[in-house]
């Protein structure tokens, strides 16, 4: 009997990942590939700090696989698939750099993105990143809030 339990536990919780796998395959594959790929010569940091759309995506991997990056052809897609979902372009203006270098060491935009709120939390938020340990200097921050208030609200 001890034998056979945890099998069935595995086999129940298999069919809840079966489900979560097959919207997370996409994702999956295209993280896998941003691996194996592109963090052999470069860490993650070019990649957090870019914010392409679609073809901006492609030309930087064209550019990549020129300096000897290996991805496949029908890899491709897959690939700036997931750049572009993960690392999007972001609205142009003062703020978009710092928002770039200084955001994304500790999470993703994903979190920026889906923070839509008035300029006053929008403060209180910068306020709260401070004290996580931002390094945001007292001359960026207000030149951030005007660009956080401004395009996600
Ligand atoms: C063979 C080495 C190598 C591999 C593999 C590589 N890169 Fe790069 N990457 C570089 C070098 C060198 C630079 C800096 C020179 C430059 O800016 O073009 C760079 C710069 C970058 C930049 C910043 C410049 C820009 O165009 O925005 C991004 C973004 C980037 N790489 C993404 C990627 C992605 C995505 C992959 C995987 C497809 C990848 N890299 C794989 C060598 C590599
Ligand atoms: C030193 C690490 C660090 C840096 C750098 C950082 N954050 Fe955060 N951020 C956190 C942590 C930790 C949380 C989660 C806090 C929580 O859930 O209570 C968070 C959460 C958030 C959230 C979600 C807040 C919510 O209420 O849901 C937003 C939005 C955010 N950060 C924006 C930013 C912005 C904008 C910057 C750039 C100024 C930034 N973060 C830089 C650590 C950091």
């Amino acid at each position: 009997m001890q034998a056979f339990r945890p099998a069935v536990v595995v086999a129940i919780a298999a069919l809840g990942v079966a489900v979560a796998a097959a919207q997370d395959s996409k994702e999956d594959k295209g993280e896998a590939l941003q691996n194996s790929a592109c963090l052999s010569c470069h860490d993650i940091r070019p990649i957090q700090t870019a914010a392409y759309d679609r073809a901006g995506w492609t030309n930087v991997i064209d550019s990549m696989i020129q300096k000897g990056a290996d991805v496949k052809d029908p890899d491709k897609p897959a690939l700036v698939d997931y750049l572009f979902r993960n690392h999007g372009p972001l609205p142009d203006g003062p703020g978009k750099a710092i928002l770039l270098n200084t955001c994304t060491l500790c999470h993703d935009l994903g979190r920026v993105r889906a923070h839509t709120v008035s300029r006053d939390e929008w403060q209180e938020t910068l306020e709260a990143m401070l004290n996580e340990g931002a390094m945001l200097s007292d001359q960026d921050f207000p030149v951030l809030l005007n660009y956080l208030a401004r395009n996600f609200k």
